[in-house]
């Protein structure tokens, strides 16, 4: 699906990186099909030595030599990129932006054109092509090009198709997810210390119990609900241990706060719409 198009990266930081990784890992392009931009010299320097891939520091260079165009620059400064290659932007070019908080018309009123556009939502985890990345196609985006992005995101990970109105959930749950579960295994890992392990042996068994629970559930199908009963035997020490997290509220407390985390990506969108169609007159 990729093998005759260009891929241009605007900004090669984290997500460019893992992005071009993912998509040379696992073979859906080749090195001379991607194209990158960057302010940052020594960035590009080691992104194309590492890569074999094209690097400019002009991003209008990028936008002009590809097909499909990833928007990788931090939210604040998407105005100003957006602004900068306009001229170069059509509608013969997918442009899939992955700016956290950056709604679809924000872009479409920075370029002041109708473009097609795919706005994803991943998260930090497709640095190990472990990520989950949901997709929203703009009104211009067809079939085909939103399969082109689910190819692009599933080479680091999952992704699935969703409504632009709920990225705000999607930030909530797994935008923000993995910084849950990093204080999960932080708090498991003292739990180990507490009952006598080392540091080190508790991180390795915190990480990998919470690895393996999920790779059980994906991989059997099953809802967790009854792979949680499988681990527990009657009066046995899983539902010991079940029973005080009940106790301490932590579903609710899950609960609450991807409500809470959902309703802040709110906020700093409309924030961030606010500043991104604000064009001086
Ligand atoms: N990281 C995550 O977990 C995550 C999750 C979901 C979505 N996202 C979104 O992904 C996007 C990229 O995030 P990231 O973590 O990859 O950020 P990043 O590591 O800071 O990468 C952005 C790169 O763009 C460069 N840059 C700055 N100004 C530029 C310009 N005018 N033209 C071209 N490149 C420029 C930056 O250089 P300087 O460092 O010198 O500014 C940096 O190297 C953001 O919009 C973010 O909201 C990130």
């Amino acid at each position: 699906m990729l093998r005759n198009k260009q891929i241009g990266f605007l900004g090669a930081g984290n997500m460019g990186e893992a992005l071009i990784h993912g998509l040379l890992h696992g073979h859906l392009c080749r090195p001379e099909q991607i194209i990158c931009s960057d302010v940052r010299s020594e960035r590009l320097k080691a992104i194309r030595e590492q890569y074999g891939v094209k690097g400019t520091s002009h991003n209008v260079e990028v936008v002009k030599q590809s097909d499909i165009v990833v928007l990788a620059v931090k939210p604040q400064i998407m105005k100003q990129v957006v602004e900068e290659v306009a001229k170069s932007l059509d509608l013969s070019k997918l442009i899939i932006s992955i700016a956290a908080g950056v709604p679809l018309d924000a872009i479409e009123a920075c370029a002041r054109k109708e473009l097609k556009l795919i706005r994803v939502m991943p998260n930090i985890c497709v640095s190990v092509r472990e990520g989950v990345s949901a997709i929203a196609g703009g009104k211009h985006a067809t079939k085909e090009d939103l399969m082109m992005a689910k190819t692009i995101f599933d080479s680091v990970g999952k992704s699935l198709f969703i409504d632009e109105s709920l990225l705000d959930a999607v930030t909530g749950l797994s935008g923000s997810g993995p910084a849950y579960i990093f204080l999960i295994i932080d708090a498991l890992a003292d739990a180990g210390v507490k009952v006598g392990l080392s540091r080190d042996d508790a991180l390795v068994m915190a990480s990998h119990t919470v690895l393996g629970a999920a790779k059980m559930m994906i991989e059997t199908g099953e809802h967790p609900g009854k792979l949680k009963d499988m681990v527990t035997s009657p009066g046995g020490t899983a539902i010991a241990g079940l029973h005080t997290l009940e106790q301490g509220g932590v579903r609710t407390t899950l609960i609450n706060a991807v409500e809470v985390a959902t309703e802040r990506s709110k906020v700093l969108g409309a924030m961030m719409k606010n500043n991104l169609t604000n064009h001086e007159k």
